[in-house]
């Protein structure tokens, strides 16, 4: 996942300011009804889960972060016989509608990639570079490596790899050369300071109020939290799970995530495979999904809601073949 810059998708400590991205294009698209049954991989606070239960949908939430645990609650409290919630990687989503009892099948899975505003807006957690407090980062604080030990540690070249890769950064190899510079006389320990570091080898002032560690604290977060890895676990496992017609729908706010989500999709939508390999043309065995499409972000939700900015959302409809491993 890479939300885009984390930053991008702060909106406050105000619970009330949350405004789920995308939703009016979602719901439109995906249209979702009384007794269909979703998986919210990417629960959070509950926006895009509350819009399908107030649809009559049954809802699976799942999020690995604590942050959702209070949240989840009070939705479960709200729509106990339609709602229910675990604490998990949504890399995990096979044996979570199993153990949920929809080993049938569901209509439809979400995943609205990155991170929200109460991971953002808490110091503690690490992932802010506005905010004071220890370079953490971690979504699931129970286990994993920090982004304090990533930065220490990492040689210089993975750092390099790292920033560009998941950043989007050009300036990767001068800021992991820095980074190292620093981190043999002191160890990196807090957000601001290592914001600090990277802002100065960026060398660049902040643009449309951007900050220059934007990118490289995203990289970060998308490393310390293996979020590629999850996404590529998940989406052949929300195709296995989909029942004929179901819907696959993906937030994504960076480019690298968004790469991975569309030629996944296009991968299962050609009909017809025509390689080097087979050069004359046919039938694509996975053919799986019938259709895929593209929304963006309107003017009015950009003006409205500047998080949506970098938002893109893709939904596949799943065809009726049989699923084959
Ligand atoms: C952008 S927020 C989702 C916001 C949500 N759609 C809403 O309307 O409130 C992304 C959420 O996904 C969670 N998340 C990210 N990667 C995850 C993963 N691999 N497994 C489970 N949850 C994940 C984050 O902890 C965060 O709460």
């Amino acid at each position: 996942m890479s939300a885009g810059p984390a930053e991008n998708r702060s909106e406050g400590a105000n619970a009330s300011l949350h405004k789920p991205v995308l939703l009016a294009s979602f719901l439109a698209a995906v249209g979702p009804k009384p007794g269909q049954r979703w998986i919210d991989g990417t629960f959070g606070r509950g926006g895009h889960t509350s819009a399908l239960l107030e649809a009559g949908a049954e809802v699976l939430g799942l999020d690995r972060d604590e942050a959702a645990v209070q949240v989840a609650e009070e939705v479960r409290q709200r729509w106990p016989e339609r709602f229910s919630w675990m604490r998990r990687n949504f890399a995990e989503m096979e044996i979570s509608a199993r153990d949920a009892g929809w080993g049938g099948g569901v209509d439809g899975v979400l995943l609205d990639l990155g991170v929200s505003s109460p991971q953002l807006d808490v110091a503690e957690r690490g992932f802010s570079f506005r905010l004071e407090g220890p370079l953490d980062m971690r979504m699931d604080r129970r286990e994993g490596v920090t982004a304090a030990q990533l930065v220490n540690e990492l040689p210089e070249t993975d750092l390099a790899n790292m920033i560009y890769e998941y950043g989007d950064e050009r300036q990767s190899r001068r800021i992991a050369r820095a980074l190292v510079a620093r981190r043999e006389r002191r160890p990196f320990v807090s957000t601001l300071d290592f914001a600090e570091v990277v802002a100065g080898a960026v060398g660049r002032p902040r643009i449309g109020g951007v900050h220059p560690a934007t990118k490289v604290f995203q990289a970060l977060r998308i490393a310390v939290n293996h979020e590629r890895e999850a996404l590529l676990a998940v989406l052949p496992q929300a195709l296995k799970i989909l029942k004929p017609q179901g819907v696959l729908a993906v937030i994504s706010f960076h480019s690298g995530e968004d790469r991975q989500v569309k030629s996944f999709m296009r991968q299962h939508a050609n009909e017809w495979l025509d390689t080097p390999e087979h050069p004359q043309s046919f039938r694509n065995p996975k053919h799986y999904f019938s259709d895929v499409r593209r929304y963006l972000p309107t003017n009015e939700e950009m003006a409205e809601n500047p998080r949506a900015r970098s938002a893109r959302l893709r939904v596949a409809w799943r065809n009726e073949v049989p699923y084959a491993n």
